[in-house]
């Protein structure tokens, strides 16, 4: 794409897991890319913001950066996740403004759709109420972004858009299992089993809720074609728009990963929200394109890397 050639970019938390996909796929079409550290550049800080922009100068900033995990995190550090991902976010969209950079990507999450929604969550619904109580500091502020672009469109004409991802799996994710999400956990529980030769692997639920996943490299192909193809303020949905029972997903993942032994259910432990995923038509429409991954294709590929990636993958923070 020559709309990439010699772009000045710059990518918050290119370093991460979804990040660092971002980066290869921008530099490998000819953008210029600079990622920011913590430790040189706390985005917390409106003055490091200031500083990086005005050492890279960014056509576009890409922002990526979060303090988040899974459940654990949640529960553990709810004021921390709130700060963080806020401050982060508000000086990083006003280093935007001030350094007049031209584009702002904001990455936001679908645990900012409220938590009472089930079935095919769709982009006007974001508003519509609280997210889920396990998400309701993270899923909050991420969509404070979308606000902040639609505030500074209205008073600075500022062009600023907001993604809103599903769940994402693939190799580089965390395993460590402060920080793990279902397929990573579930993937770490069956190669663990194989190894020691385990009788079984308990999973808990019935199987029975539906949920979507999509593979990190087309989550990352995503957000470059948003950024470079989506100028609406309004959000836009990334997914597979695809549901897949947990039962289907764990089965999948014992067969890929050589489990012979028994799977079974722990029916008393609770299963969640029956359905939850994104209706993408929009994206479909906007980024001419659909994830091309399958989600077996995708677990093979994350199961290879983690059994060859094991010690680094499970002490990720
Ligand atoms: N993973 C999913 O399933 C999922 C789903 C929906 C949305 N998302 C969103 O996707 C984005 C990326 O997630 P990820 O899984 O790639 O996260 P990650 O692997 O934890 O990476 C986050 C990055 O943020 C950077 N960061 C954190 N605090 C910072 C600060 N104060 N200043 C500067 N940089 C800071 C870190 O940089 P250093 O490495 O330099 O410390 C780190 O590389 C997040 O916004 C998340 O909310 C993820």
């Amino acid at each position: 794409m020559s709309f990439w050639k010699n772009k000045k970019v710059v990518v918050t938390g290119g370093a991460g897991f979804l990040g660092a996909p971002v980066v290869e796929i921008l530099r490998e079409r000819g953008a210029e890319v600079f990622v920011p550290r913590r430790r040189d550049y706390n985005l917390i800080h409106l003055e490091d913001g200031l500083r990086c922009f005005a050492e890279h100068r960014p056509e576009m900033v890409i922002h990526s950066a979060a303090f988040y995990g899974g459940i654990w995190i949640n529960q553990m550090y709810p004021a921390k996740i709130y700060y963080e991902n806020l401050m982060m976010a508000t000086n990083v969209i006003e280093a935007c403004r001030l350094s007049g950079v031209q584009k702002f990507v904001g990455v936001g999450t679908a645990c900012s759709y409220p938590g009472y929604l089930t079935g095919e969550l769709q982009e006007d619904d974001l508003w519509n109420g609280q997210a889920h109580e396990t998400v309701r500091n993270y899923g909050a502020v991420k969509k404070m972004m979308q606000l902040q672009c639609w505030a500074y469109k209205k008073q600075y004409g500022f062009n600023g858009i907001h993604v809103i991802l599903t769940n994402l799996y693939g190799p580089g994710d965390s395993y460590n299992p402060d920080r793990s999400h279902v397929v990573a956990a579930l993937i770490r529980k069956f190669v663990e089993a194989r190894q020691n030769r385990d009788a079984a692997v308990e999973v808990w639920g019935t199987g029975r809720p539906i949920r979507e996943f999509l593979y990190i490299n087309d989550a990352a192909e995503a957000i470059v074609r948003a950024a470079a193809m989506y100028d609406d303020v309004e959000p836009v949905n990334i997914g597979t728009g695809i549901g897949t029972s947990i039962r289907e997903l764990a089965e999948t993942i014992q067969e890929v990963s050589g489990f012979a032994g028994n799977l079974t259910w722990n029916t008393e432990k609770p299963d969640g929200q029956m359905k939850k995923i994104l209706d993408v038509r929009k994206m479909k429409a906007a980024l001419q394109w659909q994830p091309p991954t399958s989600l077996r294709t995708g677990l093979e590929k994350t199961i290879h890397w983690y059994v060859a990636n094991k010690n680094a993958a499970d002490a990720r923070e």
